[in-house]
């Protein structure tokens, strides 16, 4: 707890972009001036800091971003921050700016970089945005609902043709380590198989039986849901059709998954946890990450966040395997 007044706060987007960041930015700034305090954008993430690249934010910079993809601060990954001479750059820009505090919205290597500066004694909040939503220390991510819609409305749009040709589809859906995104769209769109990094992969079991049964319950079109980090659509794709000979179409969803407008809950979220970044910074506090937690906003240590692990809610597989129609009745 400080009771240095608050004056200036930096904001900067780094990591992987998600739908949400430019309501996070918005809500900073518009929270900031509630509380009489200027807020400066960063641009180009850790790197913008260590190159003194800024923006000061006003309404103009704000107005009409709450609803548009992407960050209008743009985000970079920083390798040159990972070093200290590097860091030195960034805290040399933060004295040269007069700024009190640093708000940095990411990842956890977002937040790792946020620990780092904090420890050159520059305030620090986090707040999460990425569309896995793996990020330990919170239930939820900016981004993920908007990425998991764009992937549903693809998938939805996938499963016409299947269905009228019959065929078979096997869709990537991005998640380099982590499967919230596959298995909450697989639930949703009715997948046959969902394929996730935490789950070890039994093709025969999780892919081919699958479309055996779903076939045995009169289904003649097929739809396996992958995360990237679980394997290659494109390798699936070759596997049933060397196990089954039916001819597979695949589909890389990739960066879709990454634009588009934030969603109500993205941008209600974002809203929030920009406001409560900037409120505790006011209210003298720092050194956090502002996370959701049954329902609610928590302020939980960064060093503390860093050590959390969420872990996939495996039981979906089991409401999967009850509720799509590919079950073979009673749970053997
Ligand atoms: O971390 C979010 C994410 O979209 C992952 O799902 C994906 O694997 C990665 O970023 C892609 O990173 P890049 O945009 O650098 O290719």
């Amino acid at each position: 707890m400080s009771d240095k007044k608050i004056k200036r706060i930096g904001v900067l987007t780094s990591g992987g972009d998600a739908p949400g960041m430019n309501a996070v930015i918005r809500a900073v700034y518009r929270t900031a001036n509630y509380f009489g305090i200027q807020s400066i954008g960063i641009r180009r993430g850790w790197q913008g800091l260590i190159n003194g690249d800024f923006v000061v934010l006003n309404d103009d910079v704000v107005r009409h971003t709450v609803g548009r993809g992407g960050t209008v601060l743009y985000t970079a990954r920083s390798p040159e921050f990972m070093t200290e001479a590097g860091r030195q750059k960034a805290l040399a820009t933060c004295k040269m700016l007069g700024l009190d505090g640093v708000i940095a919205v990411g990842g956890d290597g977002t937040f790792r970089g946020a620990l780092e500066l904090s420890r050159l004694g520059v305030p620090v909040m986090g707040i999460p945005a990425t569309i896995d939503n793996d990020i330990g220390c919170t239930n939820y991510t900016i981004g993920f609902d908007s990425a998991c819609n764009t992937a549903i409305d693809c998938i939805d749009k996938l499963r016409d043709t299947m269905q009228s040709h019959e065929r078979c589809s096997v869709v990537e859906v991005m998640g380099r380590h982590a499967g919230f995104l596959a298995l909450y769209v697989g639930l949703a769109v009715d997948a046959t198989s969902v394929l996730v990094p935490e789950r070890e992969m039994d093709f025969e079991q999780h892919v081919i039986e699958r479309i055996q049964n779903a076939r045995l319950s009169g289904i003649t079109h097929f739809m396996i849901v992958v995360a990237e980090g679980a394997g290659s659509a494109v390798e699936i794709g070759h596997k049933i059709k060397e196990s089954l000979g039916m001819d597979p179409r695949v589909t890389v969803l990739g960066h879709i998954q990454r634009g588009g407008a934030p969603t109500g809950r993205d941008r209600e979220t974002a809203t929030r946890m920009g406001y409560y970044a900037v409120k505790a910074f006011a209210e003298g506090r720092s050194g956090s990450v502002i996370c959701t937690r049954e329902g609610g906003i928590v302020e939980t240590p960064i060093e503390e966040a860093l050590k959390m692990q969420k872990h996939l809610q495996m039981e979906r597989y089991d409401i999967l395997e009850a509720i799509s129609s590919t079950s073979t009745g009673i749970k053997q």
